[in-house]
């Protein structure tokens, strides 16, 4: 097969990547995506720095191996703890990592405080503390690590009363803040945006990657010479870890939040 019409591999600890896939999928309607989540070991945002890098080099591996042209890491943890590893280890290809937009959020013009949601992971790494420091004269940046919210999505508590409960819980210390930005800094959490926002209880704004991410993945290709050459649409392909998953899969790729 031409290299051009070859898949996109995509990469999460589990569900949540799938928020990306469809950005991606919507402004890339003629490429192939071969997705893998590792639903066994999610959540990663709870697991130690070592642990996760071994874990998503070895996923991005098989990807690579099964003869991918460019790869998307749709996990903020998984790109804050390895990026840099996965690009030193295969420098051919192109490998595109998301990030909590912190940026647009801060750069808003009514933006004072922005509220970034996140796994515990992201927030202690480096990546992420230097994301923060950079916006933090141009808006109140509040890290939230949210612990064992992926693991409610990756479980199917979307809009019940667990997550109620859960969300109630965590925003009560910003009761009496103004919050302007809602940052979803972890791919699971568009899919629980509504329950985010009812339990929030008060207007926000709320922003994720996935469009940013798809943006930046169109441009790398381009520049690489590699967008699909196919007239016809694209395919997606899920693969997980705990195969049992992939039903689940379709059903949030096809999902309207
Ligand atoms: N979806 C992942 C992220 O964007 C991680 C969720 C987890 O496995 O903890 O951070």
């Amino acid at each position: 097969m031409d290299t051009q019409n070859r898949p996109i591999g995509f990469f999460d600890s589990g569900l949540g990547g799938i928020s990306v896939l469809r950005a991606c999928t919507a402004l890339l309607p003629r490429e192939d995506f071969l997705y893998f989540g590792d639903s066994v070991n999610a959540p990663y945002g709870e697991k130690s720095l070592e642990t996760v890098r071994d874990l998503t080099i070895q996923a991005i591996d098989g990807l690579i191996a099964q003869g991918v042209k460019a790869v998307v890491v749709a996990c903020n943890t998984a790109t804050s703890a390895a990026i840099t590893l996965l690009r030193d280890k295969h420098p051919q290809m192109p490998i595109i990592g998301i990030e909590p937009a912190v940026k647009p959020a801060a750069q808003a013009h009514n933006s004072s405080s922005v509220l970034v949601m996140a796994t515990p992971l992201t927030i202690q790494e480096d990546k992420y503390q230097k994301l923060a420091a950079a916006f933090c004269d141009q808006a109140n940046v509040i890290s939230l690590p949210c612990k064992g919210l992926a693991e409610l999505v990756e479980q199917g508590h979307m809009e019940d009363e667990v997550m109620d409960d859960y969300l109630q819980t965590l925003f009560l210390p910003f009761r009496h803040c103004s919050v302007e930005y809602i940052v979803l800094g972890c791919t699971h959490y568009p899919f629980v945006r509504s329950a985010i926002r009812k339990n929030f209880g008060r207007p926000v704004e709320i922003i994720d990657g996935s469009d940013g991410t798809a943006r930046q993945l169109k441009r790398q290709l381009e520049n690489a010479g590699l967008l699909s050459q196919r007239e016809t649409p694209g395919q997606v392909t899920f693969l997980n870890s705990r195969p049992e998953m992939v039903a689940k899969c379709w059903e949030l790729y096809n999902l309207e939040y």
